[in-house]
């Protein structure tokens, strides 16, 4: 018997690139190979987002090519999970009837069961949450040297413009031991560096008996013989206090790298997103942190166009940018969502008027991330290999502690090793550099197949 293969493609953030991970893992141990595309492929699955309205229309316009597919090959099964499943259950039901089987975000590990249920009726299964941490699953991981681990599910906070909370439930943390062991078996396998999901990694804990820190879990990971790097994503300002900065910058591990959302510069904005801090009160943790780690490098997500935002809005915003000076910014047009209470306030914008403010906005953060990464030439930055430039397959790509992308000429480098890399040139999202030393070799294993992906922020627009 020829064996059973599974392709994913996965949308969204980087919660859902580690649940597309443990689909793929169940899938394996279920005994499917991984299919090199989707038109080959015996089970498709559509590991969803909803955060902005254009992932919606994105999935639908997919599911018809699937369904092109399954016409010529009607034993071939459709599988729709994460946010946009868990948001849309019975809508998917009618707009495409031929999918198999549709799971929400709270029952991951009910996959093999529904795939085998759903052999003469289509599966739909959505829970409406998860009430304890969920137990570990196999995971089929993109990367041998590089592993996604969640340290919490689901989020208490209440941003207007945000659906996460509806459709990935309330906060829960995972056992800080668990998490330490799970780091520890992730090292033996030859894991270098990890990255902590949470949607707010700073109220981590604050569900479990005896309330373990955040801070307390990065000191604990700094005792982890063998880990070399440790990120995290996201931390919420308002919960971002001095024991996570002095833990990030007395740790080994934990790299020179801060995302932290502001989503926006003026007050009365921030006070409707219902963010619960001020632009002040966000400077204050933006010089704690400069002022502890003098080479962090700063990131953030900004929303343009939140409803009732005013072109003086606007230039607080861009005063905020510019005094914050990020390295980098994830930059978003508003997009209105169901189930969130900005969706029905008054002033929402017209396209034009969002599109020209988020044009002057990325301009501003395109000079100031060059200015910072012009600052880098003449500098040797440690870089971990992260394989051949996608630009340029002459070239191999590394990433730097502060999570900067460096190319550069080297040859015999494995994905995962070490090197030194002089910076010689800069552009606002990336490097250049020469190899000048090869050094700490970390994992000797070879590169597995990588699941299919749009990529690892939220690339869900
Ligand atoms: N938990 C994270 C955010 C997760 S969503 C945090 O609080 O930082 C990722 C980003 O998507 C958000 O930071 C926000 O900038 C953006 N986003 C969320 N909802 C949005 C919406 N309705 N329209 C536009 N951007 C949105
Ligand atoms: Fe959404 Fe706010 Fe929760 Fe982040 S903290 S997931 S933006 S509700
Ligand atoms: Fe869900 Fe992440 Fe998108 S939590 S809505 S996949 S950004």
């Amino acid at each position: 018997m020829t064996q059973k293969t599974y392709f994913i493609t996965t949308y969204g953030c980087q919660m859902n690139e580690h649940d597309s991970e443990r689909m793929a893992g169940m899938l394996e141990a279920d005994g499917y190979a991984k299919a090199a595309a989707a038109d080959e492929a015996d089970v498709v699955l559509f590991n969803t987002c909803c955060i902005r309205e254009k992932a919606d229309t994105r999935l639908y316009g997919n599911l018809g090519h699937a369904k092109a597919i399954k016409d010529k090959r009607p034993d071939m099964r459709i599988v729709v999970g994460g946010c946009l499943a868990q948001k849309d259950k019975s809508i998917i039901q009618q707009r495409a009837p031929y999918v198999d089987v549709v799971l929400g975000t709270h029952n991951l590990a009910s996959l093999p069961r529904l795939l085998s249920e759903s052999t003469d009726e289509p599966a739909f299964e959505i829970l409406e949450q998860t009430e304890v941490f969920p137990s570990a699953l196999p995971a089929r991981r993109k990367s041998p040297w590089h592993a996604w681990v969640s340290i919490s599910i689901g989020c208490n906070n209440s941003c207007t413009f945000c659906i996460v909370p509806a459709v990935r439930g309330k906060e829960v943390s995972r056992r800080l031991g668990d998490i330490v062991s799970e780091v520890e078996s992730l090292v033996s396998e030859g894991v270098v560096e990890v990255t902590l999901l949470g949607q707010n990694v700073n109220s981590y804990g604050r569900d479990l008996d005896g309330k373990p820190l955040f801070a307390q879990l990065l000191r604990a990971l700094d005792t982890v013989d063998g880990l070399e790097r440790v990120r995290f994503t996201s931390p919420h300002p308002k919960d971002f206090r001095a024991d996570s900065v002095a833990a990030m910058a007395e740790s080994r591990v934990v790299c020179e790298h801060i995302h932290l959302p502001v989503q926006a510069g003026s007050d009365r904005v921030l006070k409707r997103m219902k963010r619960a801090y001020s632009r002040e009160r966000y400077m204050e943790k933006v010089r704690m942190i400069r002022d502890a780690i003098p080479t962090v490098a700063i990131t953030t997500d900004i929303i343009v166009g939140f409803p009732g935002e005013t072109e003086e809005d606007f230039q607080q915003t861009l005063s905020l940018v510019e005094e914050a000076r990020y390295d980098g910014a994830y930059t978003f047009q508003y997009s209105p969502r169901p189930m969130t209470e900005a969706a029905g306030m008054t002033g929402h914008l017209p396209k034009d008027v969002v599109q020209e403010r988020y044009d002057r906005l990325t301009a501003m953060q395109e000079r100031i991330s060059l200015e910072h990464n012009l600052a880098a030439v003449g500098r040797a930055e440690e870089l971990i290999v992260e394989g051949l430039s996608k630009k340029d397959p002459e070239k191999l790509t590394g990433r730097t502690r502060t999570n900067k992308l460096v190319h550069f000429r080297g040859s015999g480098l494995s994905e995962g090793s070490f090197c030194k890399v002089r910076i010689d040139r800069a552009s606002p999202h990336h490097l250049e550099g020469s190899l000048v030393e090869r050094g700490r070799p970390a994992t000797a294993r070879k590169l597995t197949l990588p699941l299919a992906s749009t990529g690892s922020a939220c690339t869900s627009c």
